[in-house]
């Protein structure tokens, strides 16, 4: 029995998946329906002739499909339509990470309670199989850590700037490119990481965080002379987003960062769209993946994979999803185990070693008063850096400070921003020198 397949949202990975259900799915699964606003506008001749296009949702949900694909994007109105078609008892594959990363634990438990299943693969680093292989591959162990390198347009911004791009041609460079977005701010300030790590905390670490308690940084402070220290540490700068659980008791500790990375360490060996993400065990220590994190048909092998997971292909069975043993009940190869768990508070009280890097108007007496603040905060500085024929009126230097917890380190920053002699904002980065 084939399962059929409604396809909500016909953009790029919408049409990604529609091809790759027809082209080499077509046996396991049937695509019935595409809806999407303005739907004339969107008909291709390559579809078979038998799928109903439509721009009203209420023809898709009252069609009693067996599965619906959300690829519309947004929380409003993907929420309520997701809602809807679990709440009739269908499975939803969904790649929005906003909405899973926001409303991951009530979807789960309507999914549920009506029996269907809720999969979002494509949700996190596009291509890259890693809630799959999180779930399935290292359940036996006892997951600490997960951290990741998932925001392509920041990478690619922060590889351009290693080759000594500056920030803004970096930026545009990118939307040329397809990259970034008309609006790249979710992507530079780290909310776009956030959401994903959220549901790689929930994943992995089974803690459920809400992505907007999770502190994040923008990439927008970077600048070459940055890059050109970090490769002096033997580093690279990436965005990097993670989250420590401990005790249940316990808050998690999640935070999206521009960081040093360590070139030792996986996560300094993404460029262009490339996602890492690493996880660390208790038993098995850390692994990591890689792979294409974005694009139409990476992210749609990822969602058709889901759709296959649902209708059993993967364990042999071929049953449609309203039909199959086990659905919703928390058991077989559908079960998932994210999202299970009450809310978890979120802190970003992380302990590292730390750049700073400083840009002032020379005089004597300068690395004295800074160093004395950090004293205070019993920080102690590890090395200072400078380069020769700068100019005086704006000379930058840099200090890297040995592992400290970002609070006292906020606490000394917001002493040494009182001085006078600052002429831009100090930067201050995490070092990520091999696992975090
Ligand atoms: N693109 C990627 O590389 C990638 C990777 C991973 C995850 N994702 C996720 O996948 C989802 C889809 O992304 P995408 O890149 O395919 O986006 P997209 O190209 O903008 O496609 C979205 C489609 O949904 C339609 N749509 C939007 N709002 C609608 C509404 N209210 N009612 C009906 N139709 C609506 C759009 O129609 P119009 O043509 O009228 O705008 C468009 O055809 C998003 O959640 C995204 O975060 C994307």
């Amino acid at each position: 029995m084939k399962a059929r397949v409604a396809l909500l949202g016909f953009g790029t990975v919408g049409q990604s998946v529609a091809r790759l259900l027809i082209e080499r799915h077509a046996e396991t699964l049937e695509l019935t329906h595409v809806y999407n606003r303005d739907v004339a506008r969107k008909q291709v001749p390559w579809v078979p002739a038998g799928v109903i296009w439509t721009g009203a949702i209420e023809e898709v949900l009252s069609a009693r499909v067996d599965i619906v694909v959300e690829l519309i994007g947004g929380l409003d109105p993907a929420r309520e339509y997701v809602t809807r078609a679990l709440e009739s008892g269908a499975s939803v594959v969904t790649a929005n990470k906003q909405l899973i990363a926001r409303h991951g634990a009530e979807l789960m438990a309507l999914s549920r309670r009506h029996g269907g299943h809720l999969r979002f693969e494509g949700s996190v680093a596009g291509g890259i199989p890693v809630l799959r292989a999180i779930e399935d591959g290292l359940s036996a162990d006892r997951l600490v850590r997960v951290a990741g390198v998932v925001n392509g347009t920041s990478t690619y911004i922060l590889s351009r700037m290693e080759e000594g791009a500056t920030f803004v041609d970096a930026l545009a460079d990118a939307r040329e490119l397809g990259f970034a977005e008309a609006d790249p701010s979710d992507d530079l300030t780290g909310r776009d990481a956030a959401a994903k790590i959220a549901i790689l905390c929930a994943t992995a670490l089974e803690r459920t965080i809400c992505p907007t308690h999770i502190t994040c940084r923008s990439i927008e402070s970077i600048e070459p002379v940055d890059l050109r220290y970090a490769r002096e540490l033997d580093c690279t700068i990436r965005q990097v987003a993670w989250a420590e659980a401990g005790e249940a008791s316990e808050p998690v500790v999640a935070a999206v960062r521009p960081a040093l990375v360590s070139r030792q360490s996986p996560l300094s060996r993404v460029a262009g769209s490339q996602n890492v993400v690493t996880v660390q065990g208790e038993f098995g220590g850390e692994t990591a993946f890689f792979g294409k994190g974005a694009g139409g048909d990476a992210t749609a092998v990822a969602v058709v994979s889901d759709l296959l997971a649902i209708v059993g292909t993967s364990d042999g069975t071929g049953a449609g999803p309203r039909v199959r043993p086990g659905a919703g009940t928390g058991v077989g190869p559908g079960a998932r185990r994210a999202f299970r768990r009450a809310p978890s508070r979120v802190s970003a009280d992380y302990s590292a070693p730390h750049y700073v890097r400083f840009t002032v108007a020379d005089r004597p007496g300068i690395i004295a008063r800074v160093a004395e603040a950090f004293a205070k905060q019993d920080i102690s500085i590890n090395a200072v850096l400078q380069h020769p024929g700068m100019p005086a009126d704006r000379l930058p230097f840099v200090m890297t400070l040995e592992r400290c917890s970002e609070t006292r380190l906020d606490a000394a920053m917001t002493d040494i921003a009182r001085f006078d002699f600052h002429v831009q904002t100090p930067v201050v980065l995490p070092i990520f020198e091999g696992a975090l």
